[in-house]
């Protein structure tokens, strides 16, 4: 299930983080590549070791875990620190997977990639190209997505970023292990979740029924999940 999360940022937070990145050091994306993906990825990136990345990845990861709706649809484990790349002058990335699982930097731990990120940096009509081309069951799904709206998609599923003939692309990037690896039961489980909430508007007064279906939910999550 794909899941787009408007304004993640505001404008504000936006501004200051752009006025960041325009300033860092990128450098050459294709050097942490996997074997497979280096061959086809042609972007910048910064040193995520270093600043401004370290404190813009730790803001980032603060936005998702105060948002009710990522945390509804991802049923987040774990979160990568989140990355950061930028295309330019016919950068692209060509169609692959994402490693299934990741190295957690400076943890030593590893985690499974459920869930696929791109947090859009950068308005749509600050490049041509640059869209997020995604294989779905549907067919496939082109997204360029506002300033500061998050794509959260498959890890599994083949994606690609098409050149960018103008401009610059600007991008954040991580993973999420899932709390429930299975994308069904999780798609099932954010219905529920969103359905009790729009019921919890429109209906306050059912408050013993509200408290059934949350009392179901809250015990298919315990079935479903593996901490
Ligand atoms: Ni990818």
């Amino acid at each position: 299930m794909l899941h787009v999360i408007e304004k993640l940022l505001d404008v504000e937070e936006l501004r200051q983080i752009r006025r960041q990145l325009d300033a860092a050091p990128w450098r050459d994306g294709g050097a942490t590549a996997g074997a497979m993906a280096r061959g086809v990825k042609q972007n910048l990136q910064l040193d995520d070791s270093t600043e401004p990345a370290v404190s813009l990845a730790a803001q980032i990861m603060r936005r998702l875990g105060g948002h009710p709706l990522f945390i509804s649809a991802a049923l987040p484990r774990r979160i990568y620190p989140p990355k950061f790349n930028r295309y330019t002058g016919g950068g692209t990335y060509g169609a692959h997977v994402d490693s299934a699982v990741l190295q957690v930097p400076g943890t030593g731990t590893t985690m499974r990639s459920d869930l696929s990120a791109t947090l859009f940096l950068c308005a749509a009509d600050e490049y041509d190209g640059g869209e997020l081309q995604i294989e779905s069951p549907l067919g496939m799904q082109s997204f360029k997505l506002g300033a500061g709206d998050l794509l959260l998609y498959p890890s599994g599923a083949l994606h690609r970023v098409t050149p960018v003939t103008r401009g610059a692309r600007i991008a954040s990037f991580f993973w999420v292990e899932s709390l429930v690896a299975d994308a069904a039961a999780r798609s099932l489980l954010f219905e529920l979740d969103q359905t009790i909430q729009k019921l919890t508007q429109a209906v306050p007064e059912h408050q013993a029924e509200l408290l059934s279906l949350s009392g179901t939910y809250h015990n298919l999550l315990r079935r479903w999940a593996k901490p």
